[in-house]
């Protein structure tokens, strides 16, 4: 057994409470590889924001549990190497899909896990989320749950449609599964898709897609049922129209891709929503600056010649996630 509390790392609990309470959200980064790693601290620490790195069974997959489980030691020891001496990290396991899996991370070091049991019966989800509370709470960690389904293609945790969280069911489930936070679908998705064609509007000016707005009136009815609870956004990357057009002008093929506009995650961020989740984007800025650097320099082949733009990239995005979208900057 290995405590989170021996590698420098928190759990989201008090991050969650003062987040809320001063309208901000904290981003939630995933991770696959060191520069990654390496990118989100540097954000980070400039920045003086809380951080949740967080894992995924796909991540675990390509990069080893175990090694990410490492690293993220080291981003606490790097970040305290960059001048932050109580870094604010969580390492989290993001959408754990079994009670086993959780226990593995708890056991491992992690200081917060996910059950996602949104695609279950709801007493199934109530069930399973309630046994990695009570194994978690043991030791410390907090948990997240999430109560309605995401749609969305790329990753092994989407489904074909997505069903809004009903917030009839949001106190019966957050007290009798005792979560610490709650994800819930209000329209946003996972990956560089999030909406078809035919859910948006076109700019006429850009041609780009406007997608439909999120449904702010089911967050605010969560909000006045659980008042203060931490809520979590799942597929919140914004799909930088900017990194799509690099990566277009640059031999790659992501047409019509589109993400949730930033001024609604900006918004959401004042009101409950205490956690917000971004992957796509990070992969967005890593391929843009590979594909813009491998073209203009056809004669690199040292990774670290393209692998150096990609994490200034990823940094520049994370940084500005943190500062001019969920407001998490000077909130050590
Ligand atoms: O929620 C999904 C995350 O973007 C992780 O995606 O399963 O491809 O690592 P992944
Ligand atoms: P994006 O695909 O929008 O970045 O969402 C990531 C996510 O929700 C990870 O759990
Ligand atoms: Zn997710």
């Amino acid at each position: 057994m290995t405590s989170y509390k021996e590698l420098g790392l928190v759990n989201t609990r008090e991050m969650f409470k003062k987040a809320v309470a001063g309208g901000y959200a904290i981003p939630a980064f995933n991770f696959n590889t060191m520069e990654q790693m390496q990118a989100i601290v540097q954000a980070a620490v400039e920045t003086s924001s809380p951080v949740i790195m967080q894992v995924s069974k796909g991540a675990r997959a390509y990069a080893n549990g175990t090694i990410l489980r490492y690293m993220a030691q080291g981003a606490v020891e790097y970040a305290k190497e960059l001048g932050c001496p109580n870094p604010q990290i969580a390492l989290h396991l993001d959408h754990g899909d079994s009670f086993e899996i959780c226990k593995e991370c708890i056991d491992n070091g992690f200081s917060s896990v996910m059950f996602d049991g949104s695609h279950l019966p709801y007493e199934e989800n109530i069930a399973i989320t309630k046994q990695v509370v009570e194994y978690a709470h043991k030791y410390d960690v907090t948990v997240e749950a999430e109560l309605g389904v995401l749609a969305g293609v790329e990753d092994e945790v989407s489904a074909a449609e997505s069903h809004y969280t009903k917030p009839e069911e949001v106190i019966d489930f957050s007290t009798r599964s005792g979560c610490d936070s709650l994800a819930i679908s209000i329209g946003t998705s996972h990956g560089a898709y999030k909406f078809t064609p035919e859910q948006c509007t076109r700019d006429p000016k850009t041609g780009k897609l406007v997608p439909p707005p999120l449904a702010f009136n089911i967050l605010h009815q969560i909000e006045e049922k659980l008042p203060g609870f931490p809520i979590v956004l799942h597929g919140s990357s914004s799909v930088p129209q900017d990194e799509v057009d690099t990566i277009n002008a640059f031999g790659g093929k992501l047409p019509d891709a589109v993400g949730i506009p930033e001024e609604q995650l900006r918004e959401a961020s004042k009101s409950a929503v205490c956690k917000i989740n971004i992957d796509s984007d990070s992969r967005l800025a890593m391929t843009a600056a590979i594909r813009k650097h491998l073209a203009e320099h056809p004669d690199h082949f040292d990774p670290r010649q393209y692998l150096k733009p990609a994490r200034e990239n990823m940094k520049k995005m994370y940084i500005h996630k943190i500062v001019d979208v969920l407001g998490s900057n000077g909130k050590l």
